[in-house]
């Protein structure tokens, strides 16, 4: 109970303290005087002066309690905030006036503008929220709805109205028959759900056009091979040509997919063996110099000695051949990449760490945080005429998260770019 509520009875024992002192400065000024310690005029001037200050001392007290109410406490001696305090979705009570009775702090997060008292719907101007409120009230039933919000950014909910019919001693609320006492007002973020089931949706839509494009152009072949080139020997062997290009496409494309599947099944089985990355990385530098010598790029190594980790080796060349490719392929203006092989260190660990470096066109940063999702290309048809699928950077992704390392990328516009794998280092190879 608060004070401002207590006050008759504050006000009533401080007049009687007024009382008490006024009486004992009568009677200790009363036996002064009689007994010649004080004349009589001082006497009086003393009593008067020893009540005054003690009836000021009231009066200030008395301020003090008007002016400085202690703050209420949060929850006062309503059960039903200290109840909503512990659950973690928000949840807002409402009484029959629609007003708001009490909230819990995820609730404020969700609604700064929620205030104790005021309608809900000043702080959620949603009508299907007001309208889902009334209607729980009136047909003491769950409603349910879902709305989105656009702003800061694209998020979703789902909010249930939820009649609580009988609440005793919930709320101080006056009950009446046959009427729900109150409506909980609760809310789920959709966001991650709907996040996800978009990516899938994007996923089967990317893979399914991937196949379809190939698909289409092996089937226009065929017909024309069937038709008007069945007897043009050359256009044949041009036309079988591109045929078997667009077959490897497929076939790469379900390769790496299914990798993919595999990869992510086994993301929380960390490889038991140890590989030496230094073998790996000139393995993959010597399988691409072809590809280099193509392009007319130089690739430099500059490496330290043995560096072991924990990894499964040939997804550890999956890595390293999409990266030193990436960088011949669509850094190849720049002529030169530097494959270095370090030691470093991060949170206090040794890490093993292989960097790559073109010197081509680099990437705009606001491609840089989505270069690692599925099918994202920068330039599709650049990819596509490269015979990439986008699914490169995916896959060192989820292999560097299986072998729990990580891939960082620096790149600006003109200056190249820099792709770098951290993996823990173990000290030693372990027995296989
Ligand atoms: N070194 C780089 N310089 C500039 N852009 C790059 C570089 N590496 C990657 N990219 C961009 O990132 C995109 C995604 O790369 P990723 O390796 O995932 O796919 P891809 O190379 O197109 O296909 P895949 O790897 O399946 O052959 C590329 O399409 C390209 O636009
Ligand atoms: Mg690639």
């Amino acid at each position: 109970m608060s004070l401002t509520e207590n006050r008759p009875a504050f006000v009533r024992s401080h007049a009687r303290g007024l009382v008490l002192t006024a009486v004992v400065a009568a009677v200790v000024f009363a036996i002064m005087a009689a007994s010649g310690v004080l004349a009589v005029g001082y006497a009086i001037v003393g009593f008067v002066a020893v009540a005054a200050a003690a009836l000021v001392g009231v009066r200030g007290d008395d301020k003090i309690g008007q002016v400085q109410p202690p703050a209420p406490t949060p929850h006062g001696d309503d059960p039903l905030p200290a109840i909503m305090s512990g659950l973690a979705d928000p949840v807002i009570a409402v009484g029959r006036d629609g007003r708001v009775l009490a909230f819990n702090e995820p609730a404020r997060a969700l609604a700064p503008a929620l205030r104790q008292g005021e309608p809900v719907s000043l702080a959620l101007r949603m009508p299907e929220l007001s309208e889902a409120v009334v209607r729980a009230f009136a047909e003491a039933a769950p409603q349910r709805f879902q709305y989105s919000e656009r702003v800061p950014v694209d998020r979703w909910f789902e909010a249930v109205a939820m009649p609580v019919e009988h609440a005793p001693g919930l709320a101080k609320i006056r009950p009446e028959p046959g009427k729900p006492e109150l409506v909980l007002l609760s809310f789920r973020d959709l966001t991650p759900l709907r996040r996800v089931e978009e990516m899938r949706a994007d996923f089967v839509a990317n893979a399914s056009h991937e196949l379809r494009t190939p698909l289409a152009a092996l089937s226009g072949f065929i017909e024309t091979l069937q038709g008007s080139a069945r007897d043009d020997a050359k256009a044949r062997e041009r036309f079988l040509a591109i045929m078997q290009e667009q077959a490897r496409r497929m076939a790469r494309l379900i390769d790496d997919l299914l990798s993919l599947s595999r990869i992510e099944l086994n993301a929380h089985r960390r490889p038991d063996t140890s590989a030496d990355l230094m073998p790996i990385v000139r393995q993959v530098i010597d399988s691409l110099q072809m590809l280099a010598r193509d392009r007319g790029v130089t690739v430099n190594v500059d490496a330290a000695g043995a560096l072991w980790v924990l990894g499964e080796r040939d997804e550890l060349v999956r890595v390293f051949e999409n990266l030193v490719e990436n960088a011949l392929k669509y850094g190849a203006t720049g002529k030169r990449v530097d494959v270095t092989v370090a030691r470093g260190q991060a949170d206090g660990h040794d890490e093993a760490l292989v960097s790559v470096r073109d010197y081509g066109p680099g990437i705009a940063p606001e491609h840089l945080p989505r270069l690692t999702e599925r099918f994202y290309r920068v330039d599709v048809r650049e990819s596509r005429a490269q015979g990439g699928t986008g699914l490169g950077l995916a896959l060192v992704k989820h292999i560097l998260n299986r072998h729990r390392g990580r891939l960082t990328i620096e790149s600006a516009p003109g200056a190249g770019a820099t792709f770098v794998v951290h993996l823990p280092i173990v000290e030693r190879p372990v027995s296989q």
